[in-house]
């Protein structure tokens, strides 16, 4: 069965109208191929553990209003999207109580996007045209296994600039995003079995990537300064994984007085601390936050970078700044990797930094996300006023509400979406406690307007609190 819809239990919407309004939703974003089989009464509501009736009466009405035909032996088929329309238009609709709910398109506060509008299509387009010139010496090859020479340079030179990091080309090594920096990473620390500290709550991206490697995720708590040092010394943990200039997903950032003491207990524990630079680029308030690994004096921190929130998450292009033992450790025994980013996006990312291009997008990013981030704290002040608590402003591109509302957190979901707006759970941050997150929202900005930032928090106090 390969179709699960989410089906509330709990809504007012009786479940075959949700039902129906699924498969038509699926149909008209074409995600259902003109022809393909819809699964049958019996199958579906097995599946879905509904009634038999619930799943009929809700191909009744896609049958009804031409979405789909029913073929004999064969089941229901989809029908063409352009003959639905024309059929939707001439056919009188009796499922809704209301015309359709289903907004036409979202403001969608993902956290991840990126903004569009300003990103230099034409600088990064000559690199690409130029990174895919048969005569260049990458084009051909599996490229150099710790990455493009000179790709990682130009890190080195960056992070000297931005981060404060000293270290050379070769001790980076080039990776398709942070989640295989922490395989490789998991793999070079031998941390199968082994206990992992991380906060709690964490990035979840990384956390599993250490849970499906048989890592002991030993989750610690955040105060208000970053991670809880006591509970750090009582972990025994062979590694520490910190979001430390801007905690993921709260916001905080480590202070100086913890960053040394960590470093300490890593010392004299032989642990490793593995920082993960994220977002660094963009801070909004105070100063810029020097990286833990500037501070490491003590060859325990192992830094990671990544292109995704800086640039382009498309490029697939993370990097790790190992200490030297490591790198002598990898040398060794890890050079059996290929690289696994592709030379030409490596080519190209070289002459997009060598260009100037990286250091001119990045300060016009650090604007643009600037203003982006003002009209959302404006925005939230000015609707949701004191039902909200901004959680995680100074930095990033991404922060937590904390609500004034008794509404569960799938209500305060679906009331959002019923109005256009799409906003996010976060309770997959939290390692084995429930309820914490219970009225979190996490809203991502990267990729909207100003005027649909504005738009969205009207609406979402429209949703949860007129
Ligand atoms: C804490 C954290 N680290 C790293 C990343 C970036 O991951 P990647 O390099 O795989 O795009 C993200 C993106 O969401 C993140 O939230």
């Amino acid at each position: 069965m390969e179709r699960t819809p989410f089906l509330d239990q709990h809504s007012k919407t009786p479940l075959y109208v949700q039902l129906y309004e699924y498969f038509k939703h699926e149909i008209e974003g074409k995600k259902m191929a003109v022809n393909s089989k819809l699964p049958s009464i019996r199958q579906l509501s097995m599946h879905l553990k509904v009634s038999r009736n619930t799943v009929e009466t809700a191909y009744q009405q896609l049958i009804a209003e031409g979405y789909v035909e029913s073929k004999p032996k064969s089941g229901l088929r989809v029908l063409e999207v352009e003959s639905i329309l024309t059929t939707a238009k001439t056919t009188k609709k009796t499922i809704h109580s209301k015309p359709d709910t289903q907004p036409e398109s979202y403001i969608d506060f993902q956290y991840g996007d990126i903004e569009v509008d300003k990103f230099p299509m034409k600088d990064w387009r000559r690199c690409l045209v130029q990174a895919a010139d048969y005569t260049n010496t990458n084009f051909f090859s599996y490229g150099d296994k710790q990455g493009h020479q000179g790709l990682r340079e130009e890190i080195a030179n960056y992070l000297f600039q931005a981060r404060g990091v000293e270290c050379s080309a070769d001790e980076i090594i080039l990776c398709a995003g942070t989640q295989q920096s922490i395989q490789l990473i998991t793999q070079l620390l031998d941390l199968f079995n082994q206990k992992v500290a991380m906060e709690n709550p964490g990035y979840d991206g990384v956390r599993t990537v250490f849970q499906r490697q048989q890592c002991q995720i030993v989750p610690i708590p955040i105060e208000s300064d970053g991670v809880d040092l006591d509970q750090v010394e009582k972990s025994q943990a062979k590694a520490l994984y910190l979001t430390p200039s801007h905690q993921f997903p709260l916001g905080m950032v480590l202070s100086i007085s913890k960053r040394m003491k960590l470093i300490q207990w890593a010392h004299q524990n032989d642990s490793y601390i593995i920082e993960d630079d994220y977002d660094s680029e963009f801070r909004y308030q105070g100063q810029p936050i020097p990286s833990l690994k500037s501070l490491d004096h003590r060859n325990r921190v192992i830094y990671l970078g990544t292109f995704s929130k800086a640039f382009l998450p498309a490029t697939r292009v993370s990097y790790i700044v190992l200490p030297k033992v490591l790198m002598e450790c990898y040398k060794k025994e890890f050079t059996f990797l290929n690289q696994s980013v592709s030379p030409i996006i490596q080519d190209a990312l070289y002459q997009f930094m060598i260009n100037g291009y990286f250091a001119k997008h990045i300060r016009k990013m650090r604007k643009t996300y600037q203003a982006k981030h003002t009209q959302l704290i404006d925005s939230i002040q000015k609707h949701l006023g004191d039902r909200a608590t901004i959680i995680g402003q100074k930095a990033g591109l991404h922060l937590l509400l904390q609500l004034d509302t008794k509404l569960e957190m799938t209500e305060l979901i679906r009331k959002a979406n019923e109005k256009g707006v799409k906003v996010y759970p976060t309770n997959a941050f939290w390692l084995n406690s429930l309820n914490k997150d219970e009225n979190f929202v996490m809203l991502g900005f990267g990729g909207l307007t100003e005027d649909q930032i504005e738009e969205g928090i009207n609406k979402l106090n429209l949703a949860w609190f007129s």
